[in-house]
């Protein structure tokens, strides 16, 4: 009998995480309450933070972060070809411009060298992104924002848990968001956050993710009555629920276990492909760190082949592997691609027509790692070009 598809990511849920939301389903507080202020100070605590704030996804997360930095109409943000759509649109929608720089060949994570060059007067965020949950060179980047006068976003969307020589992933910027997507290491169904250590820049959030409503200490304490309000900007709606922190508490209390898992099942991957004539596992940086291994990208000798990638993962998925592609460069897509001429970002775009993502999730076992090793050489070795 055929197995099921295997897909590229599914979420770890136990008894405890129904558990608190139906307990929570019956406690009549079902939007932001006392769970979603547990969570963030578990959050916080868990990264070292002064500041960790729960919002509605990671998009939203991003947009707050984005528009807390103070980004605005003429202001450039350097970011990553290799991220998710989200990490680009905010920047168009604070009325920012994204400027692309080509990523490093070994972990296709934003290369600072190429950074320093992009830099100009109108330059505001450094905008990184942890990619596949491997910390960029963040020694680098740090450097390069004291110099130049610029704030540090990091996209930590897959990098819940990582840590860069010692410190966690959402301590060390001036803004870093997480996402807590289905696929992500840690979920809340949807749902996103926020960590930072100024006192300012949390309160622009917090005042931005509900609606604009002051939130400043002096507003909650200045003897307005419990039940007023001031509005002080056109903000959005994009406050954490208790639902989601129902979730949240659960996963975050099961973190480390979760990602161990993912990395055992990574190195696994690792150790099958070590020999693979065609297809090679990302590279590790040569720093410090713990890898969050969110999604496991392989890139594919594809010109030895009669398929090109899609067709690759069209196959693939018929063999029961749902494999995933993490990204499409996001100069390779109509919207951004005036941005940058693929010349200019050869590894990227090279990558680009090379990368697949493979199953990897704390549930998956060793032996799913075999199956989906064993059909990706099966499918390799049956559409090589010298096998015709
Ligand atoms: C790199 C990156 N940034 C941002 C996001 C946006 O997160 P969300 O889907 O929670 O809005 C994602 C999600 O897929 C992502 O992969």
């Amino acid at each position: 009998m055929r197995r099921p598809t295997l897909p590229y990511a599914r979420p770890s849920i136990t008894d405890a995480e129904v558990r608190e939301v139906e307990e929570t389903l019956r406690s009549g507080w079902l939007s932001t309450g006392p769970r979603a202020a547990r969570f963030e100070e578990d959050l916080a605590t868990r990264l070292g933070v002064r500041h960790a704030l729960g919002v509605s996804s990671g998009t939203a997360a991003l947009h707050l972060a984005v528009l807390a930095a103070g980004v605005g109409p003429g202001d450039e943000v350097i970011t990553t070809p290799m991220t998710w759509v989200a990490t680009a649109n905010v920047v168009l929608h604070a009325g920012g411009r994204p400027v692309l720089v080509d990523v490093e060949p070994d972990t296709l994570n934003l290369d600072p060298t190429r950074v320093a060059d992009a830099i100009t007067p109108r330059t505001r965020v450094l905008l990184p992104v942890h990619y596949a949950g491997q910390p960029c060179d963040e020694d680098a980047f740090l450097d390069l924002a004291a110099r130049h006068g610029l704030t540090l976003v990091e996209d930590a969307a897959h990098a819940l848990g990582a840590t860069y020589k010692g410190r966690p992933i959402g301590a060390i910027g001036d803004i870093t968001m997480f996402s807590f997507h289905p696929a992500k290491n840690l979920t809340t169904g949807e749902g996103g956050g926020l960590s930072t250590n100024s006192d300012e820049l949390a309160e622009r959030m917090r005042c931005l993710r509900f609606h604009g409503i002051d939130q400043s200490p002096s507003a909650r304490f200045g003897g307005r009555s419990a039940a007023s309000y001031d509005l002080v900007a056109a903000g959005f709606k994009y406050n954490f629920t208790d639902l989601q922190a129902a979730i949240g508490l659960h996963q975050l209390a099961r973190l480390d276990e979760l990602n161990a898992r993912r990395a055992q099942l990574a190195k696994l991957y690792e150790a099958r492909l070590a020999g693979s004539e065609h297809v090679r596992t990302l590279g590790t940086a040569p720093y410090e760190h713990t890898h969050a291994w969110h999604i496991l990208v392989v890139q594919v000798e594809v010109d030895a082949l009669s398929l090109d990638r899609d067709g690759l993962i069209g196959a693939l998925r018929e063999e029961g592997v749902g494999a995933g592609l993490h990204f499409v460069p996001l100069h390779g897509l109509t919207l951004y691609r005036d941005l940058a001429d693929p010349a200019d970002l050869p590894v990227a775009s090279e990558a680009g027509r090379r990368i697949l993502t493979l199953p990897l999730f704390p549930d998956m076992t060793d032996a799913d790692v075999d199956f989906v090793v064993e059909t990706l050489e099966r499918v390799v070795a049956g559409h090589l070009r010298s096998a015709r």
